[in-house]
């Protein structure tokens, strides 16, 4: 079995009554549904090797290099923002509550409480700062400071879709009882579409399991809503895939849309769940023009010593000449006998309520993505 990222997984829960009651006593920060579930990242982990929230030194190293403090790689920071005011209430050494809503979700020991610049973390992260970038625009709500610091988990955040909840440790054992030696991770914030399937059955053709892994939570409009994707997935899965080499299981945290950036950081947490492949594709994690369609293979020949295997993928499209889902690598025909896996057509004839045309969506996976009033974020 694959080593995780750093070379061992982490874990830092503690869900016992005494210390759930004693977090009331402490001082308190409040923790949204997206933070409470990176929370539960850190301490299940799936963020291995961090153990809490960065503290200055790797955070500033995450910008600048990509990799942690001791060298080891990293892209997207792992903080928590607070207000002057919570600046001049906690000290360094102070144990805090971290509640969402009512429930204490985690203790954090503040190790370090420091400022940081917007703009350079916007250009070094999302590659640009324009606020037009959904993740920009979210880090430039953000408070101005950051609190850094080792975590406890005291309880599990809510979540809708239990029975698709896997943790690394769980996910471990599955591939191991199936037999999988090699397993590649699949990360999509998509219901999937034909082009999709292509990519993910391509590549299992070269190792033993796929482990799709859909990205639940905060999303930007227009994206498909958490509960569609599932719905999507299961249709697709019930209908067209082997049982014995694919599994299906959710990642609980938000989308950055960070492009190269996030497709390492997607690859890192597919290691700790056990994967030893992973896929990138075409505009991997990328969002309107932002990112090149294939920066975010180009990153990963700055990361050899990633140990979890790359596997880059051309765009898929069905070809009228070819009969086929192809791509420019195997298919020698010219546009003009192309039809792409479009997601701005696909959603347009889904809300008009119309199935897409079967080249691009199979029609159990739009079936049930109609059964859906609105499929989409709004
Ligand atoms: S993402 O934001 O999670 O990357 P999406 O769910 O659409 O978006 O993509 C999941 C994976 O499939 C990514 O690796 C992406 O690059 C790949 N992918 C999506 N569509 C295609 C396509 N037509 N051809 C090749 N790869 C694709």
């Amino acid at each position: 079995m694959i080593s995780p990222h750093g070379g061992k997984l982490i874990e830092r829960l503690d869900f016992s009554e005494k210390s759930r009651e004693e977090a009331n006593e402490l001082p308190r920060l409040s923790v949204n549904l997206d933070e409470s579930r990176d929370l539960a990242n850190i301490a299940h982990g799936v963020f291995s090797p961090l153990e809490g929230y960065m503290v200055r030194e790797d955070f500033e190293n995450v910008l600048e290099d990509g990799r942690l403090a001791n060298d080891l790689p990293w892209t997207i920071p792992i903080t928590k923002d607070i207000s002057e005011e919570d600046k001049n209430r906690l000290k360094e050494g102070d144990t805090v509550a971290l509640f969402y809503n009512d429930t204490p979700i985690a203790l954090l020991n503040v190790e370090e409480i420091y400022t940081y610049d917007k703009k350079e973390y916007a250009e070094k992260v999302f590659r640009t700062t324009s606020i037009e970038h959904p993740g920009v625009a979210n880090l430039m709500k953000k408070k101005e400071y950051l609190v850094g610091g080792k975590i406890t988990l005291l309880n599990d955040p809510p979540t809708k879709f239990p029975q698709y909840k896997l943790w690394p440790k769980e996910t471990r054992v599955l591939f191991k009882e199936k037999g999988w030696k090699t397993v590649v991770g699949f990360q999509t914030r998509n219901a999937p579409h034909v082009g999709h399937e292509y990519v993910q059955k391509a590549a299992l053709t070269f190792v033993d399991g796929l482990f799709i892994n859909p990205l639940i939570g905060k999303k930007k409009k227009g994206d498909f809503r958490d509960e569609v994707i599932i719905a999507a997935y299961d249709a697709l899965f019930e209908h067209y895939y082997p049982k014995n080499s694919a599994t299906l299981g959710i990642l609980e945290t938000e989308m950055r849309y960070a492009g190269p950036r996030e497709a390492i950081f997607h690859a890192i947490m597919r290691k700790n769940f056990g994967c030893t492949h992973f896929i990138v594709g075409r505009d991997h994690a990328g969002v309107g023009n932002f990112y090149g369609p294939f920066d975010a293979h180009e990153i990963f020949y700055e990361y050899p010593d990633l140990k979890i295997e790359p596997l880059f993928f051309r765009s898929f499209y069905y070809c009228k000449k070819c009969g086929s889902v192809v791509n420019d690598k195997i298919c020698p025909h010219g546009p003009e006998f192309r039809v792409n896996f479009s997601g701005t057509k696909i959603r347009e004839l889904l809300l008009k309520g119309e199935r897409p045309p079967e080249l691009m969506m199979r029609p159990e996976v739009a079936d049930a993505i109609l059964q859906f009033d609105n499929p989409f974020v709004e």
